[in-house]
């Protein structure tokens, strides 16, 4: 099911050599079943999530690929050739919410729609008109963050599918590893004084505008950067994005110091640049399998509009015992 397996710190590359046959079939049969629509494709988290995950279980392809993926135990996985190129939108959607209902339970990612499956893709600029928009809208950069940073219960994994590659020389996936952070952290003094108050004090994030009630609205979440761990052989589980938490400290003047900052300021030059990351351009048809509690992830600027991507955050548990708005995030 994966070959060609090689590593490079904690991610793990593969090629996939998934047999679909008629697996894409039974997976859309088993969806039009229990799904009512497929909500423009996007799909939504499906009330009997656990039922529908075993029956999705007896698809062979499905199986054998998930135990593969797990098999690689890594914050971080690059699997090449799934074999859903040019497929049409809902066979191949249907593919990734199912993949994804293998590895946990799908949110959902915008609260208008429900949809579960994001399209990563520049959208016209006259929809954007100066809001605090957030990295999937836009062409461009993305700097290293974590998703859903901004809420209480962020995602413990997402997908990143490879609709179409970026035909120009940008759009690299970059990833960096809390591991790697907590190192280059403890190189300094200074370092390692920003780590210990970045695990102990809260910080406020900015909920961008397009989740917030309102656009005037301002909506922050306080949270340490490092939190408590919570799986065994793992220091912390991490919370990261910048541009969220400058803002959340303009909100929130009373949590605003200039230790903070100084801790704030360096985190970021090391998660931009001090720390190891991978940094690859994805070609289409490349799944991308990301630990969201244990690391960074961002991209480099871009300006090809075809490029597109699909994304999937998945929860370690049932939508139904989730709180907070941390189903409706796009970034
Ligand atoms: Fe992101």
């Amino acid at each position: 099911m994966l070959t060609s397996i090689s590593r490079i710190g904690k991610i793990a590359f593969a090629k996939a050599a998934i047999d679909w046959n008629t697996d894409l079939d039974s997976i859309l049969e088993i969806l039009l079943k229990h799904f009512d629509s497929f909500n423009g494709n996007g799909f939504y988290a499906h009330p009997n999530e656990v039922q529908l995950r075993t029956e999705l279980a007896r698809v062979p392809a499905l199986a054998h690929f998930t135990e593969g993926l797990l098999g690689l135990r890594t914050h971080g996985a690059v699997i090449y050739n799934l074999g859903l190129a040019g497929l049409p939108e809902d066979r191949r959607n249907a593919a990734l919410y199912a993949l994804t209902l293998m590895l946990g339970y799908p949110t959902s990612t915008d609260q208008r729609t429900g949809r579960v499956a994001w399209d990563v893709r520049a959208r016209p600029i006259e929809e954007i008109d100066g809001r605090f928009t957030t990295f999937s809208e836009r062409i461009g950069s993305a700097d290293m963050h974590t998703d859903s940073s901004f809420y209480p219960m962020p995602e413990e994994q997402f997908i990143l599918y490879v609709v179409n590659a970026a035909r120009c020389d940008g759009g690299h996936s970059l990833l960096v590893d809390g591991e790697d952070i907590f190192e280059a952290l403890q190189r300094t003094e200074e370092g390692r004084k920003a780590f210990d108050l970045l695990s102990t004090t809260p910080v406020p994030f900015r909920v961008p505008a397009i989740y917030a009630a309102g656009d005037n609205n301002v909506e922050v979440h306080v949270a340490p950067v490092f939190g408590p761990s919570r799986r065994p052989g793992t220091r912390f589980t991490m919370r990261w994005r910048y541009d969220s938490i400058k803002k959340g400290l303009d909100a929130r003047p009373d949590l605003d110091t200039p230790e903070l900052r100084a801790a704030l300021a360096l985190m970021n030059e090391v998660a931009e640049h001090g720390a190891v990351r991978f940094k690859d351009q994805l070609p289409t048809d490349t799944l991308m399998l990301a630990d969201n509690h244990h690391m960074l992830h961002g991209r480099t600027t871009y300006t090809d509009e075809r490029r597109h991507l699909i994304r999937i955050r998945i929860s370690d548990v049932p939508n139904a015992e989730r709180i907070g708005p941390s189903g409706v995030v796009r970034d």
